[in-house]
């Protein structure tokens, strides 16, 4: 079996990041979403994968590479503009051939990995085999009606009334049949050609579709917000490692992961933590489940639930909570007077201030 990963799309709810960034690019305990993608892809035994890129290709092909790394041998494939999942399955066509092939989609996080649902698509061959779980709020995903022996009857794509709440997450299973379903489609309301629709589309056929439903955790790293918490999930199975020079005025409590090259001077840090390599962070207090970037420097300041990208810094900051704090960034103290916030933010940054 292949994989096809798509790591290509807008990420419009993610911006600022994403005007400068593949948002699967944006770092979980400081590794990129799409790595634990390309992980879990390796352990289930898939060798050869495609990864459709758009316009930051270049930089995933830097840092994934040809996937030596991870086991297996990447092909990029370039989406010119984010059609839609469909549309990226179009155009992988002569890489997939007429072989089964796993879609993932690379912003999709799910800690239990994917061996078990390839194992079984490989045992009991269907046209497409979806992978779903109950969600609160099913409008926000594509939805699934499923029959008791878990055949699928019906699809929707984001529905106002949903009929169930089982949502699709980003992993589904396909024989060459998804083919002629992705050039039978057409484009959904949101000018896209949607995965969901093709799938339908087989359903109507009278191909046989079938539902795996799982309660573990999964997240679709859309937002800030599920960033922050895969990074908290993320961190719960951190192992403690000091690499790096903590000095003897510094606390470390619980697992702290201090890489090498990195510095930590008169701080208490309270893991889970994980400090990246060439950070310095000094007179502060960091943690719990908080991401350091490579590069980064905090000093004089409180940091909890929080992620910081390569090189942001942070300054007399009393207390930065669930923030999320782009590359090269800086928060620092505004002069005493005026009492007033200063603040020179990028597109579509967003900043909560307290009264
Ligand atoms: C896509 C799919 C949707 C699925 C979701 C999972 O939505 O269209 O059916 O439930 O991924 O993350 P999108 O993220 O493109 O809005």
């Amino acid at each position: 079996m292949k994989a096809l990963v798509l790591a290509g799309g807008t990420g419009s709810r993610l911006r600022p990041f994403t005007h400068t960034g593949a948002k699967q690019l944006l770092p979980v305990a400081n590794k990129p979403v799409l790595f634990y993608a390309l992980e879990s892809l390796a352990a289930a035994g898939i060798r050869e994968v495609g990864v459709v890129v758009g316009t930051y290709g270049r930089e995933i092909r830097e840092l994934a590479g040809e996937g030596g790394a991870f086991g297996l041998r990447i092909t990029y494939l370039r989406q010119s503009r984010p059609r839609g999942l469909a549309h990226a399955v179009s155009i992988a066509r002569d890489f997939l051939g007429d072989d089964d092939f796993l879609l993932y989609l690379g912003d999709n996080y799910l800690p239990q990995g994917v061996t078990d649902f390839v194992r079984l698509s490989a045992a009991e061959p269907a046209a497409a085999r979806l992978l779903l779980t109950p969600v609160a709020d099913p409008s926000a995903f594509g939805v699934a009606e499923v029959d008791p022996d878990g055949n699928v009857l019906r699809l929707e794509e984001k529905p106002e009334n949903p009929r169930s709440t089982l949502a699709l997450i980003g992993v589904y299973a396909f024989g060459p049949a998804v083919h002629e379903a992705v050039r039978a489609i057409t484009p959904s309301a949101r000018g896209e050609l949607e995965i969901t629709h093709a799938v339908q589309w087989m359903i109507d056929q009278g191909l046989r579709v079938r539902a795996e439903t799982t309660t573990l955790p999964w997240r679709d790293t859309g937002s800030a917000e599920d960033m922050l918490e895969v990074n908290r999930h993320v961190l719960d199975g951190l192992e403690g490692r000091i690499e790096g020079k903590v000095d003897a005025r510094s606390t470390l409590v619980g697992r702290v992961r201090v890489a090498e090259g990195a510095v930590v001077r008169g701080s208490r840090v309270v893991g889970p933590v994980v400090i990246g390599a060439g950070a310095v962070v000094s007179n502060s207090s960091i943690g719990p489940y908080t991401s350091i970037g490579e590069d980064c420097r905090v000093e004089d300041s409180a940091v909890e639930y929080s992620v910081l990208l390569r090189g942001a810094q942070i300054e007399g900051a009393s207390r930065i909570e669930s923030s999320l704090i782009g590359r090269g960034a800086f928060v620092g103290p505004a002069p005493r007077l005026p009492q007033a916030h200063r603040l020179v933010i990028g597109d579509h940054s967003k900043v909560y201030l307290t009264p």
